[in-house]
């Protein structure tokens, strides 16, 4: 687990610029690209609510407009003893950018949990199909 100390290091620093002032609930994500960079996201919501995107998100979209394909992991912040999964949503973006990768789900007290986007997301639909 000690491998992914930066990544929840990262993701606990997006975190500090999520934009939640209407749930107050903060989430950062880091996302680890196989050229080694790191791309970082936090959740920004809006007025109309139904338009917030989510730090998983935003961070993949991020490495994405970068020009990066191809992910290692992503990890996940927020301050919840029970760790914060990622959403359905972004359960569906993390599998069709990154495959089948550690999730590494964590809090501010130090507790870490790794799953896989394979086990969130079973059975995915994805260009496969098409
Ligand atoms: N949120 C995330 O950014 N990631 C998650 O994994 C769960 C939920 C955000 C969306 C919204 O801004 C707030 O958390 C409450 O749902």
């Amino acid at each position: 687990m000690g491998q992914y100390e930066a990544l929840i290091a990262a993701a606990k620093k997006a975190r500090e610029n999520a934009h939640a002032p209407f749930s107050n609930f903060r989430v950062g994500a880091a996302l680890r690209a196989q050229s080694g960079r790191v791309f970082t996201g936090c959740n920004v919501e809006n007025a109309t609510l139904g338009l917030t995107c989510c730090a998983e998100r935003v961070a993949i979209f991020k490495a994405v407009s970068e020009g990066e394909r191809g992910f290692d992991a992503i990890a996940v912040v927020a301050d919840t003893d029970a760790l914060t999964p990622p959403c359905g949503a972004c359960r569906q973006i993390i599998w069709e950018f990154c495959g089948d990768v550690p999730v590494i789900l964590a809090n501010l007290k130090g507790k870490v949990v790794e799953e896989t986007s394979g086990a969130l997301l079973p059975h995915p639909f994805d260009s496969s199909f098409l």
